[in-house]
């Protein structure tokens, strides 16, 4: 048997990736577990025009006219729908939020049957959030058209693993360090792990990009499988932090939390709380990134969440994290639907 000849490659892109749908090969984006290197770096690259079109005072394209694009959120959200829901308009889509709090799911119709009726309604991608790990994925089998995750349970939240990847990536090329910056780079997770769907889908981008990710966690928010990740664990945050390039903060997830799993907020924030003495133990220059919704106080203090530096000291990013997620949700639904819009090499 002769193998498969290799897929050809994309001049557009000086041939860092193969042609067309070949550089991305999935209906969908559940999770960044398992997507190799070319793949997460064609999504971040294709994320680039999506910043430049943001930055000027006409933001719109065409590309996704005639689509429907729904955004079904089964659990809150501020920044993430809010971020859809103009990723989607900028790019020229009809898009429709559909809150579970006003919906039927309210009044007992399965998660299957939701999907069905989104299903029928002809959407030409659905962006779906709920509270349960999985949800997204079974949601996904039902329907025909590509589903985006925008966050299951502890599960996974690859739009914004790939985000912040984005956000770090920009950051250490404006310092003038050429190519890609994730080689060796050294990055702190810290908080609540445990809960965190934001930690598993950076863990994921990050260790596959090259980065030597650490995670910090007290012992009763680190999670049991962390051994089988590429990453080293540690409780002592001061530790953690020797070095670092890169500090993640993770929001204390009291919603998802049944029992003690911290002392108490003061206690929690002696330890695992980002203060400035804390940032100094990082590389000169470190960033400091959060998600958000933050507890300021609790796993970061605001004068270091609000730490503006020039490009080249410690600073934080958390406002800048916002503005690449609208660019980098731009460019997944512009991905996941060339299929469907017959764009040459996609079909
Ligand atoms: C996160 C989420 O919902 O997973 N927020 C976000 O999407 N920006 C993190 C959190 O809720 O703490």
């Amino acid at each position: 048997m002769t193998a498969a000849p290799p897929p050809p490659v994309d001049p557009a892109h000086a041939g860092r990736y193969p042609a067309g749908g070949h550089a991305f090969a999935h209906r969908d984006l559940l999770g960044l577990a398992g997507l190799p290197p070319h793949e997460l770096l064609f999504l971040l690259d294709e994320a680039e025009q999506w910043v430049d079109l943001n930055r000027q005072r006409h933001k719109r394209a065409d590309l996704l006219s005639g689509l429907t694009i729904i955004n079904a959120f089964f659990e809150n959200s501020t920044r993430t729908l809010l971020s859809f829901e103009i990723a989607g308009k900028r790019l020229g889509a009809d898009v429709v939020n559909m809150h579970a709090a006003t919906s039927s799911v309210k009044k007992g119709e399965t998660l299957i049957d939701t999907a069905l009726t989104l299903n029928a309604m002809r959407a030409d991608a659905i962006v779906i959030r709920h509270a349960s790990s999985g949800a997204v994925r079974l949601i996904a089998d039902k329907v025909d058209c590509p589903v985006l995750n925008a966050g299951d349970g502890q599960h996974e939240h690859p739009t914004q693993g790939l985000l912040d990847a984005l956000t770090i990536r920009r950051t250490f090329r404006e310092r003038g360090e050429r190519g890609e910056p994730f080689c060796g780079l050294k990055v702190v997770i810290c908080g609540d792990v445990l809960h965190s769907r934001v930690a598993r889908s950076n863990i994921h981008a990050l260790t596959t990009l090259g980065a030597q990710v650490r995670v910090c966690a007290p012992p009763s928010l680190m999670p049991a499988e962390i051994e089988q990740l590429k990453v080293t664990p540690y409780h002592d945050f001061d530790a953690a932090l020797a070095g670092a390039d890169v500090v993640m903060m993770l929001r204390l997830q009291l919603e998802r939390m049944q029992g003690e799993f911290v002392p108490s907020p003061r206690e929690y924030r002696h330890l695992y709380g980002l203060t400035l003495d804390r940032l100094a133990r990082a590389a000169p220059g470190a960033i400091v990134m959060h998600p958000g919704p933050m507890n300021r106080g609790i796993e970061i203090d605001s004068d270091v969440a609000d730490l503006t530096g020039d490009v080249n000291a410690a600073r934080s990013l958390i406002t800048t994290q916002v503005e690449m997620g609208v660019a980098m949700r731009m460019a997944c639904l512009d991905v996941l639907t060339r299929r469907a819009r017959g764009v040459e090499g996609w079909q």
